[in-house]
């Protein structure tokens, strides 16, 4: 992988500043916190040190006010990048105490990651660390293979925080009754001019240099195509295209799945976040890479039909799971550019 802003990848375990300062240590460890996945790729983290601890904010910047209102996928992409802090400081010794919304969750402040040195690395941890380098999401295809049980079960371990539910949908009618759901969610949003300009923000071509956003390769578009898409996407609907490649994520996925919760706040969303890393963290050990579909859960009425169907509380995520090779990764933002001063 080339360019500058594909420099985060590059993070190696040996470049650990064991015999640095705290600060040094810590910010190492954000390296890993910033590979996080984020809704349309936007990293809306920001990241303070001090002392022995890391305070983690939500970027509010970088939020899609027409595709995600509520920052519910902001919320839980941030929770991601501090499942990713949490098992890098566990990796390198660290015993990391997370508490949320210290200030209350009206504040930008999602958490503070207290990071007690002293412990020897657990092994445990290190099978995830390992995968958050290999960690991507797939928005392409799947291979036809079946995920064994076992492993759908230890997946299903990771959403053990109370009053968070994952529930899995293999069978053909519940696959096709969800892209219909994921269907009807395209049209109705992607009929809508501001819509597809809050999103169409965020798509790049494949030969994008900037540090965030989609580029098109993670779709499966050509090169020579991927120029135009971006603008063209922003002016016409193209639900059409949209659609058969979720329905095709959707059918030739091993399974889906669905995160329900009871509450449905902040400190709900940036929960799910966390618990969703941990599973895809673990998925990729297997080679089990997921895709997502937050669509209908961005409109009330679908998200109320969905509701009712898995009948387990607020759906806050749809995905599928499936096996797949891995493919380049996204850009990610220089960690300087994610590091605030704490004032
Ligand atoms: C909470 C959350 C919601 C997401 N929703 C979608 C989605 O609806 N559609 C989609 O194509 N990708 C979705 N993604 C995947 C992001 O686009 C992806 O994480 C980002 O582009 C970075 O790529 P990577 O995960 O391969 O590193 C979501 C990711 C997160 C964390």
């Amino acid at each position: 992988m080339t360019g500058k802003n594909y420099e985060a990848w590059d993070v190696k375990e040996s470049d650990y500043p064991a015999d640095g300062s705290m600060e040094e240590r810590l910010k190492f460890l954000l390296r890993y916190a910033i590979l996080a996945p984020s809704g349309p790729n936007t990293q809306p983290w920001k990241f303070a040190i001090h002392g022995g601890s890391i305070s983690v904010f939500a970027d509010l910047g970088r939020a899609l006010p027409f595709v995600d209102p509520s920052n519910r996928t902001l919320y839980m992409s941030v929770g991601c990048a501090i499942a990713n802090l949490a098992v890098a400081g566990a990796h390198f010794g660290f015993a990391p105490g997370v508490s949320y919304f210290p200030d209350g969750q009206e504040s930008d402040l999602v958490a503070e990651v207290q990071l007690s040195p002293g412990r020897r690395p657990v092994d445990g941890q290190k099978g995830l660390f390992s995968q958050i380098q290999r960690r991507h999401t797939t928005k392409d295809r799947y291979e036809n293979a079946t995920i064994e049980p076992f492993i759908l079960k230890e997946l299903e371990r990771n959403i053990s925080l109370p009053g968070l539910y994952l529930t899995y949908l293999s069978d053909k009618d519940s696959k096709d009754k969800m892209a219909d759901l994921v269907s009807r969610a395209h049209q109705t949003q992607l009929a809508k001019k501001e819509f597809r300009h809050n999103l169409g923000k965020w798509l790049r071509s494949n030969w994008t240099t900037e540090p965030d956003g989609m580029p098109l390769y993670t779709f499966g578009v050509p090169d020579a195509l991927s120029l135009g898409f971006p603008a063209a996407f922003k002016e016409f609907d193209l639900s059409r295209p949209v659609i058969y490649r979720d329905s095709g994520l959707i059918h030739d996925c091993s399974t889906l799945a669905v995160l329900t919760t009871d509450q449905d706040d902040r400190l709900t969303w940036t929960m799910c976040g966390f618990a969703l890393e941990n599973l895809l963290l673990q998925a990729t050990v297997y080679d089990v890479r997921a895709s997502f579909f937050s669509q209908p859960i961005g409109l009330p009425i679908l998200r109320e039909e969905l509701k009712a169907r898995i009948n387990r509380g607020h759906p806050q995520l749809i995905f599928s799971l499936g096996m797949a090779k891995p493919m380049r990764p996204s850009p990610r933002r220089p960690l300087e550019d994610v590091i605030i001063k704490r004032s």
